[in-house]
C-alpha cells in the first residue's frame, strides 16, 4: 500500500493492481513523483498584489540583455534597480545606458555567482533573466524563493526535474515564473490567436512552429557572439530540440495547452549532423581557438517533434540553427474551416482551397488584432525588438504586474513548452521512442480558463519619451 494521487490530483490509497484507474491512466503506472500528488494550489490565473512601481535586477547583460534593459526604460513604473552580469565591463556599459536615458544609477553585481546577490537585493520585485540556458531555472528558483518574480528568457529549464523544481517553487512562493516567449506576441501570432478565439478556424485540429535560423557562421561559430561559446557547447553536447518555445509557445496558446487541454505525448527524429562538425574540424585547422570544438559530435541538423494532445491534436516543432534556409518559425494554425501560415512568407490565411487575397489579409488585422496591438503596437514598431513583439511583451508583463493581473504565460507554459528539450533529446536517443509529457497542472488544466487577450483590468501603462535613446 501506499498514497497514489490519481491524475486530478486527489489522494487516495491503494495499491496499483487495485486502484480504479482509467485505460489512458494505467498506461502512466507506476503513479509516481510530483505529477500525481496534489496541486498545492494553482498558478494559472493566479493574480498577485499590484506593484505600482516594478523594481527589476536584469541578470545577464549581453546580446539580449542589453536590448531588454533598453526597452524595460521606456516603461513607466519601471526602475531597474539592479544590473548583474558576470562581467562587471557589461553591468559599466549599462550603468552608462541608465545615465543616457535619465534613469538612476543601479545597484551592481558581477563575477560567476553575483545573480545570488542580485536575486536577494532588497529594492526587487521582479528578476528579468537574459542569460545563458543553464542559468535560467538557478536563478528563478533563487529569485522566488527570495520573494521576488522571475521572469526568464527562453527555454526556461533544460530537464524535466528543473521544469518541476520550477512549477513546485512557483506554486509554494506564489510568486509568478513567466518565461519571456516574445513570438507569442508577434503581430500575425495575436491576430492568428484572436482569430482562433472567435471561431473563425472551427475546431484547431493541427499547428506546427519552428526555429530554423541558420545561426552556424556568424553566432555559434562567431568568437564574440554567445559569451563563452555557451551555444555551440549546447549543440555539442544535446542532440534534440534544443530550443523549441519560440515555435510552440504560439501555437500552444492557439490549442488551449493547459487550459482545457495539454501536451499528452510526444515522438521525435533527428538526421545527423553534416555540417557543424565539418565547420568546427576546418576551423581548427588555422585557429587554436577552434581545437577544443574539433572531432566532436554535434547535434543533428533539422530536429522534427510532434506532439499529440490529450484532446487529440497534434502540433509540429522543427529546430535547425545550421542549414542555410530563410528563417522560419512556420505558425501553420490548421482548423476545420481556415488555415494560416506565417513562413515562409507570405502571411497567408485561407478558407478553403486558396489563400484570401491581400486585401482581404488586411481587413482581418484590422478586425481581429487584439486590443493589445491597437493599443501599443505602433510604440512597440518604433521601440523595436524583434519588429516590436518584444516591447509589447515587455510592456504587457509590466502592465499586468502593476494592475494585479494574471501574466499571459504562467509557470505551466514555462515548464510544458520547455520540457520539449529535454523530452525531444531523449525520444532522440531511444530511436524516436514515444514519451509522455508531465502533466504539470496536475489535472488543473481540465479546468483552468485560456488567458485573456484584452485589456481588461489594465492598460494603464505609459510610455517614456526618452530623448537620447
Ligand atoms: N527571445 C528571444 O528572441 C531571444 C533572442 C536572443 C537570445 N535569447 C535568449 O537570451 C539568453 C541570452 O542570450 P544572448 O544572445 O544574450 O547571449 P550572450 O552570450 O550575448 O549573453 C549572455 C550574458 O550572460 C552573461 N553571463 C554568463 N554567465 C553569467 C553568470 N554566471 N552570471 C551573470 N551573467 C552571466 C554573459 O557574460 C553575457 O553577458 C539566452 O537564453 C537566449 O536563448 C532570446
Amino acid at each position: 500500500m501506499r498514497y497514489l494521487g490519481i491524475g486530478t490530483g486527489t489522494l487516495v490509497t491503494a495499491s496499483p493492481a487495485i486502484a480504479r484507474v482509467t485505460t489512458d491512466e494505467a498506461d502512466r503506472l507506476p503513479f509516481e513523483g510530483p505529477e500525481f500528488q496534489a496541486q498545492p494550489f494553482n498558478m494559472c490565473g493566479y493574480a498577485a498584489p499590484k506593484l505600482p512601481t516594478v523594481r527589476i535586477a536584469v541578470i545577464g547583460l549581453g546580446m539580449r540583455g542589453s536590448g531588454a534593459v533598453e526597452r524595460l526604460c521606456y516603461i513607466d513604473g519601471v526602475e531597474i534597480t539592479v544590473l548583474c552580469d558576470k562581467d562587471p565591463e557589461r553591468v559599466a556599459k549599462m550603468q552608462a545606458h541608465l545615465a543616457k536615458v535619465g534613469r538612476p544609477k543601479a545597484a551592481e553585481f558581477s563575477g560567476e555567482e553575483g545573480w545570488k546577490k542580485a536575486c536577494e537585493h532588497k529594492e526587487v520585485d521582479l528578476v528579468y533573466t537574459p542569460t545563458p540556458w543553464h542559468l535560467h531555472t538557478p536563478i528563478c528558483l533563487h529569485a522566488m524563493n527570495n520573494g521576488k518574480h522571475a521572469a526568464t528568457e527562453v527555454p526556461a529549464a533544460l530537464t524535466v526535474e528543473d521544469a518541476w523544481k520550477l512549477v513546485e517553487t512557483s506554486e509554494r512562493t506564489r510568486k509568478h515564473c513567466m518565461m519571456l516567449e516574445n513570438c507569442c506576441y508577434d503581430f500575425f501570432e495575436l491576430l492568428t490567436l484572436n482569430m482562433v478565439r472567435n471561431g473563425l478556424f472551427g475546431e484547431v485540429v493541427h499547428a506546427e512552429g519552428a526555429y530554423i535560423h541558420d545561426l552556424s557562421k556568424e553566432y555559434l561559430f562567431n568568437k564574440n557572439a554567445y559569451t563563452d561559446m555557451w551555444r555551440l557547447k549546447q549543440n555539442m553536447k544535446h542532440n534534440g530540440n534544443l530550443y523549441p518555445t519560440h515555435g510552440l509557445g504560439p501555437i500552444a496558446q492557439c490549442l488551449n495547452i493547459n487550459r482545457g487541454d495539454k501536451m499528452d505525448h510526444m515522438v521525435a527524429m533527428s538526421t545527423n549532423d553534416f555540417s557543424l562538425g565539418i565547420m568546427a574540424n576546418e576551423l581548427a585547422k588555422t585557429d587554436d581557438f577552434f581545437k577544443p570544438y574539433a572531432n566532436k559530435k554535434y547535434r543533428g541538423n533539422m530536429n522534427t517533434t510532434l506532439i499529440r494532445t490529450n484532446l487529440g491534436k497534434s502540433m509540429m516543432v522543427q529546430h535547425d540553427v545550421s542549414t542555410p534556409r530563410p528563417y522560419s518559425r512556420i505558425h501553420l494554425v490548421s482548423g476545420t474551416k481556415a488555415v494560416a501560415q506565417k513562413w515562409p512568407g507570405p502571411e497567408r490565411i485561407g478558407f478553403g482551397h486558396s489563400w484570401i487575397k491581400d486585401a482581404e489579409l488586411k481587413e482581418l488585422y484590422a478586425k481581429y488584432s487584439p486590443e493589445i496591438v491597437k493599443h501599443i503596437g505602433e510604440i512597440a514598431k518604433e521601440v523595436g525588438g524583434h519588429g516590436g513583439m518584444d516591447f509589447i511583451m515587455d510592456w504587457r508583463l509590466i502592465d499586468c504586474l502593476r494592475n494585479g493581473l494574471p501574466l499571459d504565460q504562467n509557470v505551466y507554459d514555462a515548464a510544458s513548452w520547455s520540457v520539449v528539450v529535454p523530452l525531444s533529446e531523449q525520444s532522440v536517443n531511444n530511436r524516436s521512442k514515444s514519451i509522455d509529457v508531465p502533466d504539470f497542472t496536475r489535472g488543473a488544466w481540465k479546468k483552468n480558463k485560456p488567458h485573456d487577450i484584452t485589456l481588461a483590468g489594465g492598460g494603464n501603462t505609459g510610455v517614456r519619451k526618452i530623448a537620447n535613446q
